[in-house]
Formats: C-alpha cells, sequence, structure tokens
C-alpha cells in the first residue's frame, strides 16, 4: 500500500510534525511511505474559474499543486496533519485542497458530486494552542478537524484515526500516551 502524508505546518520540527512521525513509525513496513511538507510547494491560487470539474484538472499551468494532485490520487492512503489556523486547517494546505477539487470529487451532470476516492483509509491530525477543553468547545482544533475532514468526506476516505494536541503554548510536549496512540493509529494501515 502506497500512503501519503501532508504536513500542513510550516515548521518541519513543529508538533504537528512530530506527531505525524510517530503515526509514521507505527505503520507496518510493508507500506511505502512518502512524506510531503505542503509549505515547501509551489502553489498558485485557484481562481474559482470552475473548469477543473470537466476537465478533471486544474487548468492553471502546471505547478506543485498538479504533482501532488495526483500523487494524492494515486495513493491508497492518506495522512492529513494541519496546524490550527484561526480554527480552520493552514492556508497552504487549503490551497492545495482548493487546486485539487477533482481528485477528491467528481460532479454528475445535474451537480451532484461523487466521491472519487472511495474507501481510502485516511487519518486526520491537528496541534492548537488553545488548551481543553476549550479548543473542542471553542471549535479551535475542533474546527481544524472539521475542515480536513469536509475535504475527505466528498473524497470518500475511511477515516481510520483522529489525533489532537491542544494546549501547545503551556504544555509544548507531546504525552508519551499520544505519540502511543499515534503510532498505534499507524499501525492501522
Ligand atoms: C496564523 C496562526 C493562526 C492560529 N490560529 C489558532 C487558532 O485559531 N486556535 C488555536 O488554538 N491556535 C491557533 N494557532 C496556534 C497553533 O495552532 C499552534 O501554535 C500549533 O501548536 C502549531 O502547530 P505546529 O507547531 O505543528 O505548527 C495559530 C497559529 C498561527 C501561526
Amino acid at each position: 500500500m502506497r500512503i501519503l502524508v501532508l504536513n500542513g505546518s510550516p515548521r518541519k520540527n513543529g508538533t504537528v510534525a512530530n506527531l505525524l512521525k510517530s503515526v509514521v513509525e507505527g505503520i507496518s513496513n510493508r507500506h511505502e511511505v512518502e512524506w510531503i511538507n505542503v509549505y515547501e510547494l509551489k502553489i498558485k491560487p485557484c481562481i474559482a474559474c470552475m473548469k477543473c470539474r470537466s476537465n478533471q484538472e486544474c487548468t492553471l499551468p502546471q505547478d506543485d499543486a498538479h504533482i501532488v494532485g495526483r500523487k494524492i490520487r494515486d495513493a491508497d492512503g492518506l495522512i492529513v496533519g494541519t496546524p490550527t489556523h484561526w480554527g480552520n486547517m493552514s492556508a497552504q494546505l487549503k490551497l492545495l485542497f482548493d487546486r485539487n477539487v477533482p481528485v477528491f470529487m467528481g460532479e454528475k451532470p445535474n451537480g451532484m458530486p461523487y466521491p472519487r476516492q472511495k474507501g481510502k483509509p485516511a487519518v486526520i491530525l491537528t496541534a492548537c494552542s488553545t488548551p481543553w477543553p476549550f479548543n473542542y468547545i471553542a471549535a479551535e482544533s475542533r474546527g481544524a478537524i472539521r475542515a480536513v475532514n469536509e475535504v475527505l468526506h466528498y473524497g470518500g476516505y475511511r477515516l481510520i484515526g483522529k489525533i489532537v494536541k491542544s494546549g501547545t503554548k503551556t504544555r509544548p510536549l507531546i504525552s508519551k500516551r499520544l505519540l502511543k496512540k499515534s503510532k498505534i493509529i499507524g499501525n492501522r494501515f
């Protein structure tokens, strides 16, 4: 199985990246894992021309969004990590998804969406500075998870794990328990 990891944090050694590393550690070495730092990609913004809906691919000049879109399409599983930014996913990760709508969903002639990655396993993880339980009540980390899940849900992915690290400002260390949970989730692939 080919598994693609999207690190949606600008920090390569931040909380999200370290949790992602733990998930990867748990993945059986029978599988092939590719890691992408989304903030290293050169991606032009979506211009909302909507041509991708009939073209099946973004019509902007080829850039990293096309390359990673093909990798997402060809992967058998997906792991998406994002810091919580304004109760949402990070801007660059959102941009990558905006530029790759047809990788996730198709549109029937009557406008109804259908999933293009049906049944593929996926993991979502996030980190936020708001401490528990306000990260959940105020939809901080919950907002970020929901936003990524919106994309994966339309793609038809099967969520096999969610990981949340809250309160990173006052408690930046990732607990052994959460690292263990991340590995266990990685082992579900
Ligand atoms: C632009 C920006 C917006 C943020 N918005 C939120 C937020 O809405 N809620 C929150 O709890 N933390 C927010 N944070 C804090 C990050 O989520 C937090 O520092 C997280 O641990 C970063 O993870 P990383 O080290 O993996 O990048 C924000 C940080 C930045 C840079």
